[in-house]
């Protein structure tokens, strides 16, 4: 995209506003001729690999049509059929890779590993979730928001639950872009500390952590939530059941926020957990809108980073 330097995108800290500005713009335009039938197929000839070493519906699917749409291929790579489950290190992986493909997505565990592979890689790196972030995710629900709302600064988000990944890359989001974000987690589940401070210093807008999820939904105008443990915490399961008792998106707690509130939530949820089926299935969710969004905002992204000047 004109304008825009290459280069990875591992957070959303790795974007400026105007950067996002521009995608969303963009998206709304992708997202148009999409709809009209209208092909657009910038990146022929092009290939996008999808390295996953956890399971996904929405980011690989959402990644490989993306890629197909604009005209390119894709190689899905899973860890247990790849050197990289036995051990090839991530500096050799990400050097090779990129002498093959023209882009990487990478879903893995700890952040260092897309830090490690993107300073090691020749072709831009997207991170498609680590433990930390999940950029790809938020950037698609910020542009969700201003597709319903029409804005997005001004608002008052509230995050319902962990402090996880989404939350982090949330926190990241309003600081950018100028929205208010109340958290509401439970002690000991609240965001990165780090995440936390550095967008609080940057930001124009509210950021805090409250532990009564009715202090976060009341007048809010966006609801968000996500499932209580994330992929890597299943051994925590039952014991995470027990200290999210009460963080739970449902109809009472939809009341608090504003009448037209919308209610988020990135999937896969967890229906009687985090956010009741009455809710997911209500008026105020636009939740299918935002799970369909990832392509049309992804669309975008791709376009973008592989595309030759
Ligand atoms: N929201 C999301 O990233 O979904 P998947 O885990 O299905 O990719
Ligand atoms: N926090 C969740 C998000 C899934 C898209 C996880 O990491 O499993």
């Amino acid at each position: 995209m004109k304008g825009l330097e290459k280069k990875h995108l591992l957070t959303i800290f790795d974007l400026s506003k105007d950067e996002i500005n521009a995608i969303f713009e963009k998206t709304r335009l992708f997202k148009e001729r999409q709809k009209r039938g209208i092909p657009h197929n910038p990146l022929i000839g092009k290939t996008l690999a999808l390295i996953f070493e956890k399971a996904s519906t929405r980011t690989r699917v959402s990644f490989e049509t993306a890629m197909y749409q604009l005209g390119g291929n894709t190689i899905f790579i899973s860890q247990k059929d790849s050197q990289i489950g036995r051990g090839e290190p991530i500096k050799d992986t990400a050097r090779v890779l990129s002498r093959y493909v023209d882009g990487i997505v990478i879903r893995t565990f700890g952040h260092d590993i897309v830090e490690e592979f993107a300073q090691y890689s020749s072709a831009p790196v997207i991170n498609g979730l680590t433990d930390l972030h999940h950029p790809c995710q938020v950037l698609t629900d910020v542009f969700t928001i201003i597709e319903k709302t029409g804005n997005c600064k001004g608002l008052k988000a509230a995050w319902i639950g962990d402090g996880n990944n989404m939350a982090n890359s949330w926190i990241e989001a309003a600081s950018r872009l100028g929205f208010d974000l109340m958290l509401a987690c439970p002690e000991g589940y609240w965001p990165d500390k780090n995440i936390m401070e550095k967008a609080k210093k940057e930001a124009q807008s509210r950021i805090e952590i409250v532990t009564d999820p009715r202090d976060a939904a009341k007048d809010a105008d966006v609801l968000n939530t996500d499932v209580w443990a994330s992929m890597g915490q299943e051994d925590e399961t039952e014991k995470r059941k027990k200290v999210f008792q009460g963080y739970q998106i449902n109809s009472d707690l939809l009341r608090l926020a504003k009448k037209d509130a919308i209610v988020m939530h990135c999937l896969p949820a967890h229906r009687g957990e985090e956010i009741t089926d009455e809710v997911m299935e209500g008026p105020n969710s636009v939740i299918f809108d935002q799970a369909e969004n990832r392509l049309h905002v992804q669309k975008v992204i791709l376009e973008w980073l592989l595309k030759s000047n």
